[in-house]
């Protein structure tokens, strides 16, 4: 090889070194994303590559930009009603009228006593969707009895609401809210009490009764009445339109979650 060709050769070497190089730089600014004057940038998003800027179009344009507004889903707003102390000749009836008028669900505790001779009052709760349970045979306090004694009384209320209705009751309230843990290891039903009392029985006014109850209730509550009196009756139909106006829905207690 002379001088003159070798010069040559090395002139090839070079330009093909410099070849390898610029197309080595090339896919170098490709995988980086780095922007390159090769690419055809978004003119809306500067210094974007365009590869991403075209990636991104196929993403829903929720995506693209996060939302800053919270969207608030409106809570359902619950209350159980209940009712201790009936079945009554005279209000339970008119209480059933007004709460089938206004497609509201209730809960009753009864007292085995009053059953025998109302047991169409009770069938007629439980055809029209509300929730029977027991409170006691003659409205004692169980903490005050011996246990089989206790268990009777809510045994004998059982079996004539199971008589009556053909469904056995798995909820009982205990009479004056008295219960305590010799109770609660011994009985097998589920006892309910409420948070918000109405004391319906001691005031018997019914401006006063809807006035307390509305006061003091809040989503989630189960609240305290008595079907035994007309102001009771009345009270519990202006809570149930005032409250149903402000949002919320009445509920049986087995719908309701209690802690
Ligand atoms: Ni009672």
């Amino acid at each position: 090889m002379n001088k003159k060709s070798s010069l040559l050769f090395l002139a090839a070497i070079l330009l093909f070194d410099i070849l390898l190089a610029v197309v080595f730089i090339y896919q170098l600014t490709q995988l980086s994303g780095f922007p390159s004057s090769v690419q055809t940038g978004d003119s809306a998003r500067p210094g974007v590559p365009a590869r991403i800027a075209e990636s991104s179009r196929s993403v829903p344009a929720a995506w693209e930009e996060p939302l800053t507004q919270p969207v608030y889903i409106a809570e359902p707003k619950m209350i159980a009603l209940t009712f201790d102390d009936g079945p009554d000749a005279t209000y339970t009836p008119a209480l059933l009228d007004g709460l089938k008028a206004r497609n509201i669900k209730a809960t009753f505790f009864l007292i085995g006593a009053s059953i025998p001779g109302n047991e169409d009052i009770l069938r007629r709760m439980a055809e029209e969707g509300h929730l029977i349970g027991v409170h006691c045979l003659h409205h004692k306090d169980l903490t005050q009895e011996e246990i089989a004694e206790a268990n009777r009384q809510l045994e004998e209320t059982k079996k004539l609401i199971t008589e009556a209705v053909g469904q056995t009751p798995t909820y009982m309230r205990p009479p004056f809210g008295r219960w305590n843990e010799t109770l609660r290891d011994h009985i097998s039903m589920e006892p309910v009490f409420w948070t918000v009392d109405s004391l319906d029985w001691k005031l018997q006014n019914t401006q006063k009764i809807v006035k307390k109850v509305l006061d003091n209730t809040k989503n989630g509550d189960v609240i305290l009445m008595h079907d035994e009196f007309a102001t009771s009756v009345e009270a519990a139909f202006q809570i149930i339109d005032n409250l149903s106006a402000n949002g919320y829905t009445f509920v049986t207690v087995d719908e309701l979650s209690i802690d």
